[in-house]
């Protein structure tokens, strides 16, 4: 079956569901419609054999590599599905009393505490529902305490050219103005310019580390002390804790505020812009600022443990409805729960395959006709990365008119879902990669051995590529230009 509004199956087209029983009711005259809907007329079997057919359209990380740049696109345990369906997890309502809600506000108590652990923070909330939501919620906590301290003046946020498009606008929407300092040629940040452009006007800085250039910043440490001594605080963006769990955390860093991505570290699957999880953690000067509701674990006068929820006493109100996403958190708690101490082992495979998928294409044994670079590093395939890392294909268009993006659509044919494309946008023609901690090394290895055929192949065929995937090239700009984002079926 192809497109089921083109489908008009026949009244007595298999099996259905019986007639609903008729409920009376009325709409008032004006609101009735003047000619029926024109709803496709399918049986349940036409029905799921639609969505099923629609389902094998897309690509997933279930059908296949995924090494989709600074998105963290991993595998994700079955036993996360198990237990998030679990009673008590799954049909609970919102508004059910504390002592219904026990089991779940201990996995929420618990994953306050493993976060604020890995993460060498103080108090964590769990309701932001995307780490773009955290990123938001954090600064706005910033911003609360600056205005406590009879700072509102502070009306500035710095980011680096390198940094994900969601720092500033998340930033820009609680109202500050964004300062973008460039990074040295090597990627690496710019303490020079930073020095340049703090003073007392500065609320916050945001970066993540490793970059969006997969390489750890060294003086981290010190771009944090330049930003507090000139009185603002210092945001991580927690996208790219992969690299670094159990390793270090932007508490030693010297960090104020981070967001986790639950979607991306820990496994909730993702994609299609949900369901996320972004809970933040904050240092003891923020944690007043919190969202509400967040829980804490009392003891009484027996011992019993009891879970209450609080609401933190300068609170920002509510980012989100209810308890957040809650099944997100139930999920990456599982995952979390099952590596418990060896979490640093996760981290240590994802840097592992991002070097080995890295060294693979660069390795100048390669025959490949024009090259590739690497960046920022200056191209030595030994060089270390950490989860992710960035191609410059720009001797490639040079060479032979291939682009970057044509790299990409090609690697569709191969069953593969494209790079990162063209971010972050300091590298020229930019690939980049992240492979991740849950894949082999076969798979490593045929997607490295596939992507240099790419670079071989006759130009023509890769220019007009794809050619085996259900949508052929499509014209990008006009797509944006021309949105159409429903099928017309009541035209
Ligand atoms: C470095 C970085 N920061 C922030 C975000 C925003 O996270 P989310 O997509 O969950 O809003 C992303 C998402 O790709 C990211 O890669």
């Amino acid at each position: 079956m192809s497109d089921i509004f083109a489908f008009n199956g026949s009244d007595n087209a298999g099996y259905a569901q019986p007639d609903p029983i008729p409920v009376e009711f009325s709409i008032p005259s004006g609101l009735e419609r003047k000619t029926p809907p024109k709803w496709p007329r399918a049986s349940e079997p036409e029905l799921v054999r639609h969505y099923t057919w629609l389902s094998t359209r897309s690509h997933g990380i279930d059908s296949g590599f995924y090494p989709l740049g600074s998105c963290t696109m991993k595998h994700n345990p079955r036993v996360n599905e198990r237990i998030v369906q679990m009673p008590g997890m799954n049909d609970i309502h919102p508004l059910a009393p504390e002592h219904h809600l026990q089991g779940l506000m201990a996995i929420f108590y618990e994953m306050q505490e493993m976060l604020s652990h890995c993460a060498g923070m103080d108090a964590i909330t769990l309701q932001p529902v995307a780490g773009a939501h955290g990123e938001f919620t954090a600064i706005r906590c910033i911003q609360e305490f600056h205005r406590d301290l009879g700072e509102s003046h502070r009306n500035k946020v710095i980011v680096p050219d390198s940094a994900h498009g969601t720092n500033p606008a998340s930033a820009a929407m609680c109202g500050y103005e964004i300062i973008e300092i460039p990074s040295l040629e090597n990627g690496r940040l710019d303490l020079d310019a930073l020095r340049a452009v703090v003073g007392d006007d500065t609320a916050a800085m945001m970066i993540t580390n490793p970059s969006t250039l997969g390489i750890f910043e060294p003086e981290i440490a010190e771009a944090s002390e330049i930003v507090h001594a000139a009185g603002g605080q210092m945001y991580y963006d927690g996208a790219n804790f992969n690299a670094i769990l159990g390793k270090t955390n932007p508490g030693l860093m010297g960090f104020d505020a981070v967001h986790y991505n639950l979607h991306k570290t820990f496994s909730q699957p993702h994609g299609g812009g949900g369901p996320g999880s972004g809970p933040i953690g904050v240092k003891e000067h923020l944690a007043d600022y919190l969202p509400a509701p967040m829980v804490e674990c009392v003891e009484d006068e027996d011992g019993d443990v009891w879970y209450e929820w609080f609401d933190p006493p300068k609170s920002i109100g509510k980012v989100q409805q209810w308890l957040g996403n809650s099944g997100a958190v139930v999920r990456a708690w599982a995952f979390y729960r099952r590596y418990g101490k060896d979490l640093e082992k996760m981290s240590e495979h994802a840097v592992l395959n991002a070097n080995y998928l890295r060294y693979r294409l660069l390795n100048p044994s390669n025959d490949v006709r024009a090259g590739i670079h690497a960046m920022p590093i200056d191209g030595a395939p030994t060089d270390i990365v950490k989860h992710e890392f960035t191609l410059n294909m720009t001797p490639l268009k040079e060479a032979t008119g291939v682009t970057g993006k044509d790299v990409a659509k090609r690697l569709l044919d191969f069953g593969y879902m494209a790079p990162t494309l063209y971010f972050p946008m300091i590298v020229p023609e930019c690939l980049m990669f992240e492979p991740t901690e849950t894949e082999s090394k076969e798979a490593i290895d045929q997607f490295a051995d596939d992507f240099l055929t790419i670079l071989s192949e006759d130009p023509k065929l890769v220019m007009s590529a794809p050619h085996d995937t259900p949508v052929k090239r499509v014209d990008e700009v006009w797509a944006a230009r021309n949105l159409i984002l429903r099928h017309p079926i009541d035209e």
